[in-house]
């Protein structure tokens, strides 16, 4: 057997590999084994590419290839290892955004390989994959800059944005014609230039809320990118992984969508059809504050407590206290309950994974909509570190840019105490008006000391 058919049958075994990785992964109690089947599938598919490239001969390209993927394996370990759990969406942007500066590359090097020789099919392969490359790449460093607060999360609201992108859609179809049937440099140039800026745009476009639809639609897009980059290297196993990567980034942006009351075509089109909504800076009033002292009287004199966490309580890293007070209480016959918003956080069971870490029980964690039922006869809610999640206006006010976006209603609950540092807006960037209501009251400093010092004035209650 040649060595080519020796790697081809490798790729075959790495694509189930993959395949058997995503069920895997897709539920908590199978998602070690599917770990395992990735690393298994990605060694796999290593090896064969190195069995390839030693097959030609050519010492350089081993060394090149062996040391790039040790200096990409070093660095990914490391940044792996250190990585807070709050900063893994960031992370993970800038993953998908060497992605699409990969796929560029490949089309770049696809055009000046094949000179004017190349065939039409390989033309269009090559100025598909630097489009989808490139818009890719800086769609993600946008989405990597609003998620670690580097850029503003809220939309880029250019006037005329939408014939913007539909006019950068027909450019780059009308040039791609023109590079199939007559390649030249200066029309590549022209569609990297039009991708990165469309690409910027799309994602600047998009508010802080959908964020995280977003960083999904760019990994469905690297995918793509990824599988544009296969057809152009005729790499079987490169076009599998793009689809598998391109169709699950797409089903699970879809699905994060319906969750959220989002337009699924408007978040892939950059917040086409979505118009600037006020930005929600009116005067709701005064706010009242409370000490942790009284909120823990309130929380004594309460027989049920729903418990709302947070992209702050992961931050202050209040779980642990958060899982103590639950115990306290409820050794005290307080009914405590969690309600668990699906874009909680930042990033999709960010929430479930800090309270199973805390040992919270499992069945007080209820999802959003098991909950939201309830709260109205809810004596008190403890909203520590939530935000966004939390907001009436998504519920209450057309014109706000989270309009529609399910929420806990937890202004229907006969007391809320919320715990933040300021009355500083949350990541969508709009003013909360809960925060205003007259059964809510602030308990203002970092979540973990507040939740400290409830735990604290509870102890010192003699047990009944
Ligand atoms: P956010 O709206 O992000 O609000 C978090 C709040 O926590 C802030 O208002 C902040 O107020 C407070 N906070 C920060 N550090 C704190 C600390 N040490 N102690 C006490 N409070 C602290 O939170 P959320 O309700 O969880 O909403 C999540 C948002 O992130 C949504 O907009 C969602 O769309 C977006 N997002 C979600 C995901 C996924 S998949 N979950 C991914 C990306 C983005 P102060 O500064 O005043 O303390």
């Amino acid at each position: 057997m040649d060595i080519l058919s020796i790697s081809g049958a490798a790729y075959l075994v790495a694509a189930l590999l993959f395949i058997l990785a995503l069920a895997g992964l897709s539920k908590h109690e199978t998602a070690t084994q599917g770990w395992v089947y990735g690393v298994a599938g990605m060694a796999l598919a290593f090896a064969a590419t190195l069995l390839q490239v030693a097959d030609t001969g050519r010492g350089v390209a081993i060394i090149v290839l062996v040391s790039a993927v040790a200096v990409g394996a070093v660095v990914g370990f490391w940044r792996a290892r250190v990585v807070e759990m709050t900063g893994m969406p960031e992370l993970i942007a800038l993953l998908h955004s060497f992605v699409g500066l990969a796929a560029v590359l490949i089309g770049w090097n696809g055009h000046l390989d094949a000179g004017s020789h190349a065939g039409g099919i390989h033309r269009a392969e090559v100025f598909i994959g630097v489009f989808i490359g490139a818009v890719t790449f800086t769609g993600s460093i946008v989405a990597f800059l609003k998620l670690s607060g580097r850029l503003k999360s809220a939309p880029l609201t250019l006037r005329g944005k939408n014939v913007l992108n539909v006019g950068a859609l027909v450019a780059f179809v009308v040039l791609t014609v023109v590079y199939v049937l007559t390649p030249g440099l200066g029309l590549l140039i022209a569609v990297t230039v039009l991708a990165l800026a469309l690409g910027w745009h799309l994602v600047a476009s998009i508010g802080g809320g959908d964020t995280p639809v977003v960083v999904s639609m760019l990994n469905s897009y690297s995918g793509w990118a990824a599988a544009a980059s296969g057809f152009l290297l005729g790499n079987d196993l490169l076009i599998i992984t793009g689809a598998l990567v391109g169709s699950s980034g797409a089903y699970l942006s879809y699905i994060m969508c319906k969750a959220m009351n989002r337009s699924f075509i408007s978040v892939i089109a950059g917040g086409f059809g979505i118009e600037a909504g006020t930005s929600g800076d009116q005067d709701y009033g005064d706010h009242r504050e409370i000490s942790a002292e009284d909120t823990a009287e309130l929380l004594l004199s309460a027989s049920s407590v729903v418990i709302t966490p947070g992209y702050g309580m992961a931050v202050a890293q209040a779980q642990y206290p958060v899982a103590e007070l639950t115990r306290l209480l409820r050794a005290k016959g307080v009914d405590v309950r969690f309600g668990i918003h699906p874009v909680a956080g930042r990033l999709p069971g960010h929430m479930n994974v800090l309270l199973a870490e805390a040992k919270v029980p499992y069945d007080i964690v209820l999802e959003m909509d098991e909950v939201n039922d309830d709260l109205v006869e809810t004596d008190v809610v403890l909203v520590i570190g939530a935000n966004d999640t939390v907001n009436p206006a998504a519920a209450e006010d057309p014109d706000s840019p989270i309009a529609g976006m399910p929420v806990l209603r937890v202004w229907e609950a006969k007391n809320v105490v919320v715990f933040k540092r300021s009355m500083a807006t949350g990541y969508a960037g709009v003013q909360n008006p809960l925060f205003f209501r007259e059964n809510s009251q602030m308990l203002f400093g970092d979540a973990k000391s507040r939740v400290d010092d409830i735990v604290g004035a509870l102890s010192r209650v003699p047990a009944n």
